[in-house]
Formats: C-alpha cells, sequence, structure tokens
C-alpha cells in the first residue's frame, strides 16, 4: 500500500479517487481536516476496505511512526500543506507550521522508518513530495518558461514556505540518500477546488450573483492544468521517476485571469443563462491587487515528456468545460463548504478592497 498525506484537500482527494480507480492497491490517507480538508469529498469511498482514512497532523511523529510500523506502505506521497496565498499573506503562521515544520517532521519520520527497513524495501521506498512552481518567482512576459533548474525566488509567504519544504526534501536526499521525487507544478483546477480560488470562486460567485473580484489589472498569467493530468503525472512520477530528481508539471495553456474568468463566464452564459439574458461578465469586478503579485508562472514540461513519457490528456477547453459542469452537477457539495467559516474569509479577503465593475 502507499501513504498520502492531505488527501481530503482538492488534489490530494482527486489523487486518492484516481488512484482507486485505476488500481487495486490500498492507500492510507492521513489528513488534518483544516478548513481545506474535506471529507466529503471522499464520500464515494464509503465501505471500501482499500481506503483507509486517519484524522491527524502531519507534525504527529508518534501518530506516523505507528502507521508506518504497522502498514508498511512503499511509498510516501506528500500533499498536506497549506495552499492558499492570500491565506499566506494575511497569516502566514501556519504556513510555516505545516509546510516547513510539518515537513521536517514527516521526513524525520519516514527517514527513521526507512532507515530500518530491509535491504530490498529500502531501495524500492519512494518520499514523493507534491510542490508548486510558485516557488521558481515570477516571469517576465518574454522568458523562457521554468524548467526544473531554474533558481528558487519565492515570493509569497506561501511559496516562500513551500520552497523551504522543498529544500528540506532535497537534502534528506543528500545528506541521508533517502530515495525521494520531487514534482513542481502549475496552477490546478477541477472538481472538488475549494472556492477560495480562483476559478472555482468565480463560479460559486457567479451563480450567486456576487461580484466577480479580479484583482488589480488581471493581466497576471497563469500555467493552468486540469486536476486529474496533476494526479496522472504523479502516478507516473511515482512509477519510474529517478530518485532524486525534480519533475516540472504543467499544462502548456498560460492564460491571463481575466481570459479565465471570461471563459468561466460564457461556459455559465450557455449552460446555466440568466433568466435576464445579461452576460455573467456584467459581475465582474476590479479590486484592490495582491500585495506582491506574481506577474506570470510558466512551466516547461519537457523533462516528464521526454523521460517518462507523460503529457497532459485534457485541453483547457475540454477541463474547463468539464470543471464547469461539475459544480453545476454538485450543489450540495458547494453549498455544503459554504460554512461560517468560509464566510468569514471571504469577508476578510474582500471587504478592504475596494472595486469597481466593467
Ligand atoms: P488544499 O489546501 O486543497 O488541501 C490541503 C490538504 O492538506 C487539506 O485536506 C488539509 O486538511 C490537509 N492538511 C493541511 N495541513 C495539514 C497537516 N498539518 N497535517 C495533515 N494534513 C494537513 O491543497 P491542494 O490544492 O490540494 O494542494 C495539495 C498540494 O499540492 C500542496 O502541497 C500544494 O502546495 C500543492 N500544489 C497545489 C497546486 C494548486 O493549484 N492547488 C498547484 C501545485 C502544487
Ligand atoms: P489563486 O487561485 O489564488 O492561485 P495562485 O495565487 O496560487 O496562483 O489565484 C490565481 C490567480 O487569480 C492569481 O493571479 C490571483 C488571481 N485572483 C483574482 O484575481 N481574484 C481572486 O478573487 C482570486 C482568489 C485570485
Amino acid at each position: 500500500m502507499i501513504l498520502v498525506t492531505g488527501g481530503a484537500g482538492f488534489i490530494g482527494a482527486n489523487f486518492v479517487l484516481d488512484w482507486l480507480a485505476q488500481t487495486d492497491e490500498s492507500i492510507i490517507n492521513l489528513d488534518a481536516l483544516t478548513y481545506a480538508g474535506n471529507l466529503d469529498n471522499l464520500s464515494s469511498l464509503e465501505g471500501d476496505a482499500r481506503h483507509l482514512f486517519v484524522h491527524g497532523d502531519i507534525s504527529d511523529t508518534t501518530l506516523l511512526s505507528n502507521l508506518l510500523a504497522t502498514h508498511q506502505p512503499r511509498a510516501v506521497l506528500n500533499f498536506a500543506a497549506e495552499s492558499h496565498v492570500d491565506r499566506s499573506i494575511l497569516g502566514p503562521e501556519d504556513f510555516i507550521q505545516t509546510n516547513i515544520v510539518g515537513t521536517f517532521k514527516l521526513l524525520e519520520t519516514v527517514r527513521a522508518h526507512w532507515n530500518n527497513l530491509p535491504a530490498d524495501a529500502k531501495k524500492n521506498f519512494r518520499f514523493l513530495h507534491v510542490s508548486t512552481d510558485e516557488v521558481y518567482g515570477s516571469l517576465t512576459k518574454d522568458e523562457p518558461a521554468f524548467t526544473e533548474t531554474h533558481r528558487y525566488e519565492p515570493n509569497s509567504p506561501y511559496s516562500a514556505s513551500k520552497a523551504a519544504s522543498d529544500h528540506l526534501v532535497r537534502s534528506y536526499h543528500h545528506t541521508y540518500g533517502l530515495p525521494v521525487l520531487t514534482t513542481n507544478c502549475s496552477n490546478n483546477y477541477g472538481p472538488y477546488h475549494f472556492p477560495e480560488k480562483l476559478i472555482p470562486l468565480m463560479i460559486v460567485n457567479a451563480l450567486a450573483g456576487k461580484p466577480l473580484p479580479v484583482y488589480g489589472d488581471g493581466q497576471q498569467i497563469r500555467d493552468w492544468l486540469y486536476v486529474k493530468d496533476h494526479c496522472s503525472a504523479i502516478r507516473r512520477v511515482l512509477e519510474a521517476g529517478i530518485s532524486g530528481e525534480v519533475y516540472n508539471v504543467g499544462g502548456w495553456n498560460e492564460k491571463p485571469n481575466l481570459d479565465i474568468v471570461h471563459t468561466v463566464c460564457s461556459l455559465l452564459d450557455e449552460l446555466r443563462p440568466k433568466t435576464d439574458r445579461q452576460s455573467y461578465n456584467a459581475q465582474i469586478t476590479y479590486v484592490t491587487d495582491r500585495p506582491g503579485h506574481d506577474r506570470r508562472y510558466a512551466i516547461d514540461a519537457s523533462k516528464i515528456e521526454r523521460e517518462l513519457g507523460w503529457k497532459p490528456a485534457e485541453t483547457f477547453e475540454t477541463g474547463i468545460r468539464k470543471t464547469v459542469m461539475w459544480y453545476l452537477d454538485n450543489q450540495p457539495w458547494v453549498a455544503n463548504v459554504q460554512s461560517g467559516n468560509y464566510r468569514e474569509w471571504l469577508t476578510k479577503n474582500y471587504a478592504e478592497r475596494s472595486g469597481t465593475s466593467t
């Protein structure tokens, strides 16, 4: 079996669901169930003996060493993190705790377990760390996309904490020989995405008749990847990646934020037209920019394609249509995640940003 951390969050839950759809290998899923962790994401696995959910923190070394000793997973995949840039700006401490201290504790516990494995199991064991393109910093319009050797230049407390975790993972390979793999992926979108992030926030706000808050001029560029393509890349890296190597994962799909919002609005105009026949575009509102906002991310994913034969299956057009349809078909899921905590977050993040409509 394998052990994943953070498997009740957006990417982790998609990974767990896809893994069990593709293989019969069991999964232990360790998740602290922060505001971003949601067992509803995994409800289709109820009664499935191949999935063992454990409520706990990656910093809990006693819990972790017991899990490793009892279940002897052949790999640990670390998805657990604080993941939202805006939250890291308004309160960085949780990011330091989980992304840096948590990853360190996880690495220490895994190293102690791995050290005592028999030679064969030790050689075949893998620690796969799921990271982000944001560690590389921001690109100008004409700079080439990030390769695996691009210098680290994180600009937000989120990306700085992820960069620190990447460095720790790297050091455990170089110093202790722990067989690690690191993936640095671009922005994901798809089912189960918490509506604090751009795409699900725009879908949810549009349907609720609320403003669609575009930061600054909306010309910041992100490289978007459908979440199931990220999951298939991780499965491929786990299967065939070389220990100690880093793989960039991306969709070859750079788009300015405003284009993304327009695309979401057009799809909603088509699939759920407003009764007054106005376009959802009319709800777009320009609001105060994010401090230190990175202008452009772009991933060069040629290494993973060349060495491991991985390519994304979805184009942005197919992936975004599936995503919008998923949100339309899963309104109870959306209603459940909009708890008091979520509403408090919206007030905290958006109340101070003055807005102007298009
Ligand atoms: P998410 O915020 O949706 O989910 C994070 C999960 O981790 C939640 O289930 C949460 O409960 C859990 N968690 C948080 N702290 C924990 C702790 N201390 N112990 C155990 N569990 C804990 O995040 P996501 O978008 O699914 O991202 C998953 C990983 O992928 C993160 O490491 C993130 O940095 C990375 N990543 C995300 C993106 C993206 O676009 N979302 C892109 C590239 C990389
Ligand atoms: P986000 O989904 O938070 O991901 P990240 O900051 O990790 O790239 O944001 C994606 C882009 O969308 C980013 O440039 C910020 C922008 N954005 C808005 O314009 N308005 C919003 O309300 C949010 C949440 C993000």
